[in-house]
């Protein structure tokens, strides 16, 4: 693992994708997606790829591309989809990729973030926000056990995110 890489983990909605991106330009260092790598591999967006494959494939794919990139030098900055960390081989994989940092989010925050959001298949449901309060139940400890540094993000501006992550790592 190389010592200034950062492995972001958070529920959908925590602000993974942007504050990746913020963080490659203070940093001076590239960003991956894994979410992008999948569907630029698989030639269609996660939301095709759930309804023609289903999400089990999906999975699988999330866990190989993890393996392919622990085994690479890479230095950078990794986001990566809200479920990464549920699988505890993914975690562990996470962990060989670099510092592992949680964007922590509370459901009513994710809720107005992502009401009328169409690219998350997993919130295409009659009741979007008990599905979110539900999943991020049932993943709390999972992220919590996946990451080294923990930032709670409800309420902040990207500015102070940035500088809790730079100060930890
Ligand atoms: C998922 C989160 C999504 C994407 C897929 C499944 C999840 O990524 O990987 O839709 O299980 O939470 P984001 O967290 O970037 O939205």
């Amino acid at each position: 693992m190389r010592s200034r890489n950062v492995v972001l983990i958070g529920f959908m909605g925590s602000g993974k994708t942007s504050v990746g991106l913020r963080l490659s330009y203070r940093l001076r260092l590239p960003v991956e997606d894994t979410d992008r790598l999948i569907e630029r591999r698989e030639g269609c967006s996660i939301s095709e790829l759930f309804a023609e494959k289903g999400e089990e494939y999906f999975r699988r794919q999330e866990t190989e591309l993890l393996r392919e990139l622990a085994e690479r030098n890479y230095a950078g900055i990794f986001s990566v989809g809200g479920g990464t960390p549920v699988r505890p081989e993914n975690r562990a994989l996470l962990r060989r990729l670099g510092k592992v940092v949680l964007l922590r989010i509370k459901p009513e925050t994710v809720y107005d973030r992502l009401k009328g959001d169409t690219a998350r298949p997993l919130l295409q449901c009659a009741n979007p926000r008990e599905r979110i309060r539900q999943l991020l139940e049932s993943r709390q400890e999972a992220y919590e056990d996946g990451a080294d540094v923990i930032v709670d993000v409800d309420g902040k501006e990207m500015e102070e995110i940035l500088d809790e992550i730079v100060k930890e790592i």
